[in-house]
């Protein structure tokens, strides 16, 4: 594991955006700056990280972790279904095929935890058609893993919860497409609990964006990342489940956890400005998470992210 000094020293030098105009035209999402021209998107991922909609600030080493575990991972699903990756001139920045989205993301959950937890004790989680059985606790587990989507809001508006029964009347999706989106999806999930289970973790949750490139149902995005998913560490999940304690979590919640009890912000008004504790805490648990999934020691240069940006998108002759 890098040293935190490490991880400290790198603070002032996060990625915040960066500007690369040659490269198209610029969709500047909450983490990606995306230069789209033609069929294809320069794809960088940013070190800025954003809870309950909102953008925080920057995590160091953020942008790279997501992006090189988000190749790991289609390496590793791509016999289930076509990805939109064609390069990776730099650890932060994919190349990828403009695919035309679909207006849903595909959210499977393995556990009720997390926003669902709290929408099924309020009794609120009916938004998505289900039928949820009576007596569930905190964290446990489902049968089968359970499919809850959400509509992909236009920027600055918030994902709202939806049902399959509304995306098929409302026209969002062909049945034949959802149908195909959600079998995928039930698929990449299983493949990655069994993953994470062989090194220790529980994949919990995650959410996948799919879209049409070259005429194919497409996995977009980023996927079983720790923005896009929930991890836990195995070993200790029967004994705080039993407990009835919070997981031992390594994913973006350690962040909306550290908003709600420091801060008691969920969202509304004006976030809190991280400290540099907190964003050190998070970056080793990201950091912790890539190197448990790669088995791989995360291994990087403290100093300038566009610099070297910038330097990898001349050598490999995008700029
Ligand atoms: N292959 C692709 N083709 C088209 N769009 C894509 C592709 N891959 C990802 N995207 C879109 O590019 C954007 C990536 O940027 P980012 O992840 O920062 O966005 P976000 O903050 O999650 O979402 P929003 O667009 O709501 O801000 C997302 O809107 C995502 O849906
Ligand atoms: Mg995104």
């Amino acid at each position: 594991m890098i040293p935190e000094s490490q991880i400290r020293a790198q603070l002032p030098h996060t990625l915040r955006e960066i500007d690369l105009p040659d490269l198209g035209q610029l969709y500047r999402g909450k983490v990606r700056d995306n230069y789209g021209r033609g069929d294809r998107i320069v794809m960088v991922t940013t070190d800025r990280i954003s809870a309950f909609d909102h953008v925080l600030g920057t995590i160091p080493f953020k942008g790279e972790v997501l992006s090189r575990l988000t190749l790991f991972w289609f390496d590793k699903v791509k016999d289930i279904a076509p990805t939109h990756l064609l390069d990776s001139p730099d650890p932060s920045v994919m190349v990828v095929k403009k695919a035309k989205a679909l207006p849903v993301e595909i959210v499977i959950r393995g556990y009720i935890t997390g926003s669902l937890w709290r929408d099924y004790q309020a009794e609120k989680a009916g938004a998505y058609g289900i039928e949820w059985p009576r007596g569930l606790r905190k964290d446990q587990r489902f049968d089968e893993a359970i499919i809850t989507p959400s509509t992909k809001a236009e920027y600055g508006k918030h994902d709202e919860p939806i049902s399959e029964k509304e995306i098929l009347a409302q026209r969002l999706v062909t049945p034949e497409v959802w149908r195909e989106a959600t079998q995928v999806a039930k698929r990449l999930f299983a493949r990655g609990q069994e993953w994470a289970s062989s090194r220790g973790l529980i994949l919990v949750d995650t959410k996948y964006e799919m879209g049409i490139a070259d005429g194919k149902l497409t996995v977009i995005d980023e996927i079983h990342t720790p923005d896009s998913s929930r991890y836990w560490v195995a070993s200790g999940y029967e004994d705080r489940f039993a407990r009835g304690v919070d997981q031992e979590m390594l994913d973006k919640e350690n962040v909306r956890q550290w908003l709600i009890k420091e801060h008691g912000f969920s969202g509304h008004g004006k976030p809190p400005a991280l400290t540099d504790d907190v964003r050190v805490m998070l970056a080793s648990k990201y950091i912790e998470v890539f190197e448990k999934l790669t088995g791989q020691a995360f291994e990087s240069k403290v100093g300038d992210v566009a610099v070297r940006i910038r330097q990898n998108l001349k050598a490999k002759g995008y700029l």
